[in-house]
């Protein structure tokens, strides 16, 4: 066949007009796909902005419930819910983790209560509660300890799931850790429950805001020990398939716009629901673009959003979840 068909060819006959356009455009994925990430802190009245993510706040349970409402009217309807604590209760195990009057299982029991049809997602991960802030038990030299690591875990996750989670979803890149959750959800009769693994995760640089946000960043050394390297594709595609031989209901790739490639694949490999988390530094890339004048970001955020949903992505993470305007608002 001959590849060059012009001039019978001309591709931009189908461009002529917006309505032609709009035809035969994909459309975006609608606000029923997004999962709004955000952070809840002990107290009342409080709506803390947080600097390295404008838009994003810390909020007390009282304005989280306000703020989920507002969300809900625009269309979406689930949360993932992260707790920020003060240095007080972060210790070398993360007891408060797993404390069913934390902040996490209060702010899951109210948003419950409040929204019985919101899907409630929880992060799974011990770093927000460590004192030197790595997502596991340490040794004295500072290394993180598997397999002692997957029992907080999976008591971290059985106390949200009691609490009314309706998704528990591990971040730690601890090995085994779908499987143990598994086993304990289920030991404990909450078999219900949804389990999302951030199956692959990798050690990225563009989760710098969210540490900020999260007062979570390691005191010493980095978490290139246990989650995914950047420049290992192999090792990255295997993590998604463990996971889901463990029995994880929902994957994931994370970060998602540095990753389309991995989607891409990971989503030809399984036939499990995927999710992408559209991490923080992703999110302060496209503000900081247009604060400085460089481009729309209504336009940047939808043009991210259609390559991430061209890749293959089932289920959004996603920081725009809360800004109807930018959103689905045309
Ligand atoms: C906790 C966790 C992190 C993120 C989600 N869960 C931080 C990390 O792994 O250091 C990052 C999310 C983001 O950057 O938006 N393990
Ligand atoms: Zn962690």
């Amino acid at each position: 066949m001959n590849i060059n068909q012009f001039p019978q060819v001309r591709l931009r006959r189908l461009r002529q007009n917006s309505t032609i356009r709009d035809m035969l455009a994909a459309p975006l994925p609608g606000p029923e796909k997004f999962v709004w990430p955000t952070f809840v802190v002990e107290g009342s009245g409080i709506k803390e902005p947080i600097s390295s993510m404008p838009g994003q706040f810390r909020y007390s349970i009282d304005t989280l419930l306000e703020a989920v409402g507002k969300l809900i009217a625009t269309g979406v309807k689930s949360v993932m819910l992260f707790g920020v604590v003060g240095d007080n209760d972060k210790s070398c195990d993360a007891a408060y983790a797993m404390r069913d009057d934390g902040i996490v299982q209060c702010a899951i029991r109210a948003l419950k209560k409040s929204y019985p049809d919101l899907l409630v997602f929880t992060d799974v991960c011990v770093c927000e509660y460590t004192d030197h802030g790595h997502c596991g038990i340490t040794n004295e030299h500072g290394n993180v300890l598997n397999d002692p690591s997957l029992e907080l875990l999976a008591r971290m996750a059985v106390s949200h799931a009691k609490a009314g989670a309706d998704v528990v979803a591990p971040s730690a890149m601890m090995d085994g850790q779908v499987q143990a959750i598994h086993r304990a959800l289920d030991a404990n009769n909450l078999t219900g429950t949804i389990l999302m693994s951030y199956s692959t995760k990798f050690s990225s640089s563009m989760y710098g805001p969210f540490r900020e946000a999260a007062d979570s960043a390691p005191g010493t050394g980095d978490r290139k020990g246990y989650q995914a390297d950047i420049r290992d594709l192999n090792s990255a595609l295997r993590e998604s398939e463990l996971d889901e031989a463990e029995g994880a209901d929902i994957l994931m790739v994370k970060p998602a716009m540095f990753y389309l490639d991995v989607i891409t694949r990971i989503k030809q490999q399984t036939k499990l629901p995927l999710a992408a988390y559209n991490v923080s530094g992703e999110y302060a890339m496209l503000i900081a673009t247009a604060d400085r004048g460089w481009g729309d970001l209504k336009m940047m955020v939808r043009e991210s959003i259609a390559a991430m949903d061209r890749a293959g992505v089932d289920i959004f993470i996603s920081y725009w979840a809360n800004q109807y305007e930018i959103m689905f608002n045309d």
